[in-house]
């Protein structure tokens, strides 16, 4: 008998890292959560599981149904890995310009992936798609993480509280939290938790400089930090219940990714380099002294045909020529 229940155990518990790094030759510190640690390796499968257990005690996800969703990658492994364990058809639309190894592992998962061009309308066009999809063929469960509300409790039940107890093996508590926005669950979830305390916690998202939707409201220029920054702003993100957008460069990001791996050991995606930027920028402006927490949301083993495995010119303004990582250490 499949159940749920089986996957439980492959999903969060991630450990917390404790980097340490000087910002112009002074000591600073901050702190991350390790989410590549994650059933399919990446921070998605925390909200795949419990959408899908959600639906499951709802009613809503039932024998034999068809998960369908839009996804720019990340989404589309976890959905494929969960679904197909609890024996149900995947059917994945993506936008076409995603990374191969993206697609090769849900195709690898048992999903039928169906490619979306820019012309069909991409992300956007993705999401109409599944729905057209839901609405010609009854069975069909939408997990729909962009307007799904379980999505943030996800973030809020497991990754809040997780991070507070770590930090408190650390002998600290939270004083901010910055994390990239794909669909915003994990700021919008780990920031609902983190302010419950007593304390002041500035939460902030993030999104590429080069790409900022959510500063200017619309789709602007293009990226190369996959799983972010998907064209619009998803419903489930409240920008009126956060502090200010923190913007990070897509070469910088990349630049940290690499420098992680190089002198850490931390093999990470670009969309953790941009994660560890942002936290590194809110230290700067905070003080050495405040906790500032993010996430690592997935490892490199998806980006060795992009732009991580090239050389990357460090330009004007980015914050990677003037960090040197020095160690970690890390609580589970
Ligand atoms: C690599 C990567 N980083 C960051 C995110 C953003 O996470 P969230 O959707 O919770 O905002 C995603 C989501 O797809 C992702 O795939």
């Amino acid at each position: 008998m499949r159940s749920i229940n089986g996957i439980a155990a492959l999903v969060g518990q991630t450990p917390l890292l404790e980097i340490r790094y000087t910002f112009n030759g002074q000591p600073r510190r901050l702190y991350a959560k390790y989410e590549l640690l994650n059933m399919t390796g990446s921070v998605k499968d925390r909200m795949a599981f419990y959408i899908i257990r959600r639906a499951i005690e709802r009613g809503e996800l039932r024998e034999g149904a068809v998960i369908a969703e839009a996804t720019s990658g990340n989404t589309g492994i976890s959905i494929s890995a969960i679904g197909r364990a609890l024996g149900h058809r995947v059917r994945i639309y993506m936008p076409d310009w995603m990374s191969y190894e993206r697609v090769q592992l849900m195709h690898n998962l048992g999903a039928e992936v169906v490619p979306v061009s820019k012309a069909q309308g991409g992300f956007i066009g993705a999401v109409k798609m599944a729905q057209e999809y839901a609405d010609e063929n009854a069975n069909t469960f939408l997990p729909r993480q962009f307007d799904n509300a379980d999505n943030v409790e996800a973030h809020e039940i497991m990754t809040g509280p997780e991070i507070e107890t770590q930090l408190g093996q650390f002998g600290v508590a939270a004083d901010a939290f910055v994390a990239g926005v794909g669909t915003g669950g994990t700021v919008m979830g780990v920031g609902r938790h983190l302010r419950r305390g007593a304390r002041k916690v500035r939460i902030h998202p993030l999104e590429p400089a080069n790409s900022p939707t959510m500063s200017t409201g619309k789709k602007v220029g293009s990226h190369r930090i996959q799983g972010i920054s998907d064209e619009f702003i998803p419903s489930i993100v409240k920008l009126a219940e956060l502090d200010s957008v923190v913007d990070v460069w897509d070469g910088d990001a990349i630049l940290m990714a690499q420098s992680l791996a190089h002198r850490l050991g931390l093999g990470l995606g670009i969309s953790s380099g941009a994660n560890i930027i942002g936290a590194m920028k809110l230290v700067e402006e905070m003080g050495p002294e405040a906790v500032v927490v993010t996430v690592l949301c997935d490892c490199n083993k998806k980006y060795l045909s992009t732009a991580l495995a090239n050389v990357e010119p460090p330009q004007e303004g980015y914050i990677t020529p003037q960090v040197r990582l020095q160690s970690f250490t890390s609580v589970r």
